[in-house]
């Protein structure tokens, strides 16, 4: 039985800055983060955008009542969590108005928990083919205004509905995971940004591509040259290009020249939002679908995940002949109607997320053109909008 995934959509924000003006404010060359970092441009996340909405925006146009009903697993994979208790999946059940008899859950290990999310999800619909899982990847990038990790920042969620007979792609059961202790990326819960050792965490993510790539090869008796391209986790476009470099050497030339070709499809949607945590390598697939003039049905993808901390798996999937069924094609002319805003708007939407703190706050969320919005707080519980309803 073939299972994988059968729609993919994805939602950020309507508002981007652009890297050369934020490489001339931070007084660096605008090539170091055009080509040095590989980011073009970068999702500025307003305050009455949060994990929640972001997942729930991402999700609701995909869906139709046949899949509501079908089904009963909803993972969020994020590591922005808006709660220390109450999942953000409890949320976003609500607003995408799920059936009360489903799974709900949030899954945290970094950038790596949308990929756990789709392999609990597909176990479980091999259990229960009848069933439907919804999988999302919900984040919001921060490192801080002015430190280095400040041009790999973004955001964004890709949603993913897992079933059996997918139109998108069909995923192998075979996969090679790594997971060790290391100290490249974290977080305190008292911290809204990241702390991250930035060099120690791209050579690690290069190791664990090495590590679980070949260890995947030699384990499914897989030739490195049978896979169509590699599709990286891209926490900024030249980390994937890193890796995929390393991989060169194991392939004849004209494959080599056929997986750069691949990878920079892979990485143009990337380039143009930044880093969404979880759902940066499933961007990275979309955008590899959306806008690869190569790809075929019958190719197999090979899919590298990474999470800081650190967790890394690499899998396959084969597409299938309906996949430009199943995605968000009207994603390139979104992200090109975003609206730019200077480098001042940025930092100010940047401080002004919703306070850590226990008084009642409102959000101005009136320029907001999504359907689901963060309106504020009250009584120290979020309040949440269906504005189209
Ligand atoms: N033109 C072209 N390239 C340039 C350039 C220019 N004018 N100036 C610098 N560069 C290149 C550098 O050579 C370097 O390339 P390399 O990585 O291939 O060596 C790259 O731009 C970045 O420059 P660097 O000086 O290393 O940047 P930095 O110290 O400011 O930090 C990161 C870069 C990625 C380490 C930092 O943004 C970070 O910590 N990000 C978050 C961590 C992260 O995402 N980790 C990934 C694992 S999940």
């Amino acid at each position: 039985m073939k299972v994988g995934i059968d729609k993919m959509h994805f939602a950020s924000s309507h508002l981007y800055v652009d890297m050369t003006e934020l490489a001339r404010a931070r007084g660096a060359e605008p090539d170091k983060y055009l080509i040095g970092i590989g980011q073009a441009q970068m999702a500025v996340i307003p305050p009455s955008q949060d994990i929640v909405t972001l997942a729930a925006n991402a999700a609701y146009p995909m869906l139709t009542q046949a899949d509501i009903d079908a089904i009963d697993l909803l993972i969020v994979g994020t590591e922005s969590g808006i709660d220390n208790s109450k999942a953000s999946a409890i949320y976003v059940a609500h607003l995408l108005g799920l059936n009360r008899r489903c799974r709900t859950i949030e899954m945290k290990e970094a950038c790596y928990a949308g990929t756990a999310g789709v392999q609990l999800a597909q176990e479980h619909v091999r259990v229960h083919p009848d069933k439907k899982a919804l999988v999302i990847g919900a984040d919001i990038a921060r490192y801080g205004l002015n430190t280095p990790g400040e041009p790999t920042q973004g955001g964004g969620a890709v949603a993913m509905l897992i079933s059996a007979d997918p139109q998108v792609l069909a995923l192998g059961t075979d996969s090679t995971l790594l997971s060790q202790d290391v100290m490249d990326f974290w977080r305190p819960l008292y911290r809204s940004e990241a702390l991250v050792d930035g060099k120690y965490s791209s050579n690690i993510y290069v190791d664990y591509f090495q590590d679980v790539f070949k260890g995947y090869l030699s384990g499914t008796k897989t030739r490195a040259e049978d896979l169509t391209a590699l599709v990286f986790h891209l926490p900024y476009t030249k980390m994937g290009l890193k890796a995929l470099r390393s991989a060169l050497p194991m392939v004849s030339e004209t494959k080599q020249e056929a997986w750069v070709a691949h990878f920079e499809c892979a990485r143009k949607l990337n380039r143009q939002v930044g880093n969404l945590y979880t759902g940066s390598l499933y961007l990275s697939l979309l955008s590899q679908l959306l806008t690869d003039p190569e790809l075929q049905a019958g190719n197999e993808l090979g899919l590298f995940s990474y999470g800081s901390g650190a967790e890394g798996e690499f899998y396959t999937g084969i597409i299938q002949p309906d996949y430009l069924k199943g995605i968000d094609l009207g994603l390139p002319q979104r992200l090109a109607r975003r609206r730019r805003v200077d480098v001042a708007t940025y930092e100010k939407c940047f401080n002004q997320q919703l306070a850590w703190e226990a008084t009642d706050q409102t959000i101005d969320y009136h320029t907001d053109p999504h359907r689901f919005v963060l309106i504020g707080q009250r009584d120290e519980q979020r309040q949440y909008l269906d504005q189209w309803a």
